[in-house]
């Protein structure tokens, strides 16, 4: 198994550019199973969780060409609308196929996710606004089976905001008959990328970026060239990684109005960051200071985050609290970051942070993706040498992390 081995005490500095975004990526190619006709994808990251999103497209008889940061996908011979357990139990996105196959093809079997690392997130609401959308159910053997002649329009009332949910029953609105509101909807920036998206490829959608959607289903959708949003969570990891070293990078192609939350707590933390236009630079000449956080829908600061000041926050001055509200079991890189030095005490959902003047390194195991980006930079700024062991956890969300904080001078290497 691979590993990622990390010689920390270096700032990081220097330019990258920003990849396209894993969480706007997926649902974009979901989508392209709206339409018979070629979708274009560029600044496509190159991860583990694209790759399996691709493989499940190709498993339903979906052809696809794809070069290093671009894809066309075509899903005219579509032929079996099902999505098998042992592609969606690696990853949970893979719900997001429910939705576009029961619009275009009357019919979907997508197996139910199961259990989870950072909680049990249930996907009992985008069923729901399917069956709203008169969709008949059944769970059968682990599978949600959906069938409909034709989806058709309604007002649906999230309970809780869900980002997948809200994407999933957009594509599915795209093409019913009539209009559906989507209301307690999410405001995430990956919601707006899929609406421009699916707009570009002829639906008719008002109101993404509010919590209230409204979407005009037509008769069908045509082939596009669409660009990736840039990832505001690789971003903003870069730029906690950068603050956490005491660095001075700068990050280019920036999702730059996507960060407020996340630039208002690094300038908290000390940092000064300086914006023009899609660049931001981050530069921290001193300790950073503990700033407490609590996650929230968008725009509140993002639980894909969380982790990753909470390493910033083990080495601050001062102490924080950091607080999950997002998902129920999220705090699992608590114990590994421990082993590294840090002071953190778990009451609850929330964590404790009191900083230390140093970490050092140690052998740590990655137990989610954002968990793993804050094994990472704890192991950026140890002293001494950092392995952390299961980082395919990483590769599903992070483009080659190793060779990207290295170009920022990180001394990090992947072994086996
Ligand atoms: C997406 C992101 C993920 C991010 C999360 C929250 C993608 C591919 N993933 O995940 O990186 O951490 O948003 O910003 O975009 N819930 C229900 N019932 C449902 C659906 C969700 O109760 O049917 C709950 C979940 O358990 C969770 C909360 O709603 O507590 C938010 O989850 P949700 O926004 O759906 O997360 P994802 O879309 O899976």
């Amino acid at each position: 198994m691979q590993k990622l081995s990390i010689h920390g005490g270096v700032p990081l500095s220097g330019e990258i550019r920003v990849a396209g975004a894993k969480n706007a990526a997926l649902p974009i190619l979901a989508a392209s199973l709206l339409t018979a006709e070629p979708v274009r994808i560029a600044n496509l990251p190159e991860l583990n969780d694209v790759g399996t999103m691709l493989r499940l497209l190709e498993r339903m008889g979906v052809k696809a060409a794809r070069t290093r940061h671009a894809i066309e996908i075509d899903a005219s011979g579509l032929a079996e609308p099902f999505a098998p357990y042992e592609l969606v139990k690696t990853m949970r996105a893979s719900i997001l196929a429910l939705g576009p196959l029961t619009a275009r093809f009357g019919e979907a079997r997508v197996s139910l996710p199961g259990g989870c690392q950072i909680g049990e997130r249930p996907v009992d609401l985008h069923i729901k606004g399917l069956a709203a959308m008169g969709a008949e159910i059944a769970i059968e053997e682990g599978y949600i089976h959906a069938t409909a002649a034709r989806l058709k329009g309604a007002r649906i009332v999230f309970d809780t905001v869900t980002v997948t949910g809200t994407e999933n029953l957009m594509m599915a609105a795209a093409l019913a008959r009539g209009e559906t509101i989507l209301e307690n909807a999410a405001r995430e920036p990956e919601v707006v990328d899929l609406a421009r998206c699916l707009s570009a490829m002829g639906a008719r959608i008002r109101g993404a970026g509010s919590d209230t959607i409204a979407i005009e289903g037509v008769e069908r959708l045509c082939g596009v060239e669409y660009a990736v949003m840039p990832d505001r969570i690789e971003a903003g990891t870069l730029l906690a990684a950068a603050a956490a070293t005491r660095g001075d990078v700068t990050l280019a192609g920036a999702p730059v109005a996507s960060l407020d939350a996340v630039v208002e707590k690094l300038r908290e933390a000390g940092a000064r960051v300086e914006v023009d236009g899609d660049r931001i630079r981050l530069r921290m000449s001193a300790r950073p200071k503990a700033v407490s956080i609590r996650t929230a829908p968008y725009p509140g600061f993002p639980t894909d985050m969380q982790a990753q000041f909470l390493a910033l926050n083990s080495v601050a001055d001062g102490t924080a609290s950091v607080t999950e509200t997002i998902f129920d079991n999220r705090l699992q890189h608590v114990p590994e970051l421990r082993r590294l030095g840090a002071n953190i005490r778990i009451e609850g959902s929330t964590a404790l942070v009191q900083g230390v003047e140093k970490l050092t390194g140690a052998m740590v195991m990655a137990t989610d993706l954002r968990a793993s980006a804050s094994l990472v930079i704890a192991g950026l700024v140890a002293e001494g040498g950092t392995v952390i062991d299961r980082i395919y956890h990483l590769d599903r969300g992070y483009e080659r992390i190793e060779s990207r904080l290295g170009e920022l001078g990180a001394r990090i290497a992947r072994v086996s």
